[in-house]
């Protein structure tokens, strides 16, 4: 499946990352760290400058913390022990016993490297001598955490946070040169309207969503409008001048990303999905706004395999509620899921007395988006 994503604002997501890792990197999990690192540092050095190399040069082009093929990453340590879909690939001292022994020495099929020729002998012999010896890596940073994790079993939430610092820290070393929009032209600039004061904090953050986009970055999501009052979307007073503002912020840099990410051939795999947590009503309790309306809203959808031009159902006609083909929210999740491959039936799990999923054991995908 191509790279399909919903729009969500990293920005903030990132520098969270960033703050936490510091501090925990500092940590206890360090210290753990460092002493594996000394007693199994003759093998740490084998690991990086004899077999690294044979994986960066046989197999990273598959197995990338990106790509992942099969659900394996042969580039950090944690992404080796944990292995591939089938579970780990290295079972350390045991050679004949390891899938990634097995499958490179032609033991076991789909032989390994899968579109190539199969390794020299000599390579074959040094993942071997790697695996007998204990199958030891360099960025064995992570091995007192799993040390600790194996003699854990209950605290399942560490091995997520290892996971989670594997995943921040390509975000970490990346994110200077993404968040920089220094050698983007005037034109694309201008595109996003950053040269218009009255949606230039907008502008930013769409061109910084496509960047995100451009690099591989799943979900993406961006706030329009900020706290409550004026800047916000909330008008509870005021809606002309509010609405009027909030409209001129966001019309020309949304307008802008669908055209960029189209120009760059990145439309048909991300999803754009634009919308609100509420609809307003078509009346107000009190002053010159419109309060809260559950009942009935519109949002859009665009790229991502959806068929444009389309609108789907009608609120009635004070525009109060959903009237015309009614979907629910969960019907909207259930069919993002489906645009990126997921049938949110098969999430369902059994947790604290009920089934549980990301629809809420509701929803269904909307026919005319599937
Ligand atoms: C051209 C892409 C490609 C290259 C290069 C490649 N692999 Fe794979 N690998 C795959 C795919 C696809 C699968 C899943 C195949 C299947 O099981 O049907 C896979 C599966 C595996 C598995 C099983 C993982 C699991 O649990 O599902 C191992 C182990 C493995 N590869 C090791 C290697 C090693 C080691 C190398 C380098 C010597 C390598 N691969 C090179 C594409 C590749």
């Amino acid at each position: 499946m191509a790279r399909q994503s919903s729009l969500r604002k990293i920005s903030k997501t990132v520098t969270q990352v960033l703050i936490a890792l510091g501090l925990l990197w500092g940590g206890s999990g360090m210290k753990a760290a460092v002493r594996a690192a000394q007693s199994k540092a003759g093998e740490a050095a084998f690991f990086k400058t004899q077999i690294l190399p044979v994986f960066a040069a046989r197999c990273q082009s598959c197995h990338n913390q990106a790509l992942k093929l099969s659900g394996l990453s042969l580039e950090s340590a944690a992404g080796m022990k944990t292995g591939g879909l089938h579970g780990p690939v290295v079972m350390a001292g045991n050679a004949q016993q390891s899938r990634l022994y097995r499958r490179v020495a032609r033991m076991e099929k789909p032989f390994m490297p899968l579109d190539g020729e199969a390794l020299p002998e000599a390579e074959v012999a040094l993942l071997k001598r790697w695996i007998e010896q204990g199958a030891v890596c360099h960025r064995d940073r992570t091995h007192g955490n799993e040390h600790h994790a194996q003699q854990n079993p209950a605290e399942a939430e560490l091995a997520s946070r290892i996971a989670s610092y594997e995943l921040a820290f390509p975000m970490q070393s990346q994110a200077p040169e993404v968040v920089d929009l220094s050698k983007e032209t005037d034109a694309t600039r201008k595109l996003y309207g950053m040269d218009d004061p009255a949606c230039e904090h907008f502008g930013r953050n769409c061109l910084l969503a496509r960047r995100l986009v451009e690099k591989g970055v799943r979900f993406v999501q961006l706030f329009g409008g900020g706290n409550a009052g004026e800047d916000s979307w909330d008008a509870h007073g005021e809606l002309e001048r509010n609405h009027r503002n909030r409209a001129a912020a966001v019309d020309k840099p949304m307008r802008g990303l669908l055209k960029d990410l189209k120009a760059r051939g990145l439309l048909d795999s991300t999803l754009v999905v634009w919308h609100t947590e509420f609809g307003r009503m078509p009346i107000s309790q009190s002053v010159s706004g419109r309060d809260h309306s559950p009942y009935g809203f519109s949002i859009w959808l665009a790229g991502g395999g959806i068929k444009g031009g389309q609108v789907i159902g009608a609120t009635d006609e004070f525009g109060y509620r959903a009237a015309v083909d009614p979907h629910p929210i969960n019907d909207l999740h259930a069919t993002v899921l489906h645009k990126l491959g997921l049938d949110h039936t098969q999430l369902t799990y059994f947790h604290n007395g009920r089934m549980h999923r990301l629809t809420d054991v509701a929803g269904e995908v909307i026919p005319q988006l599937a």
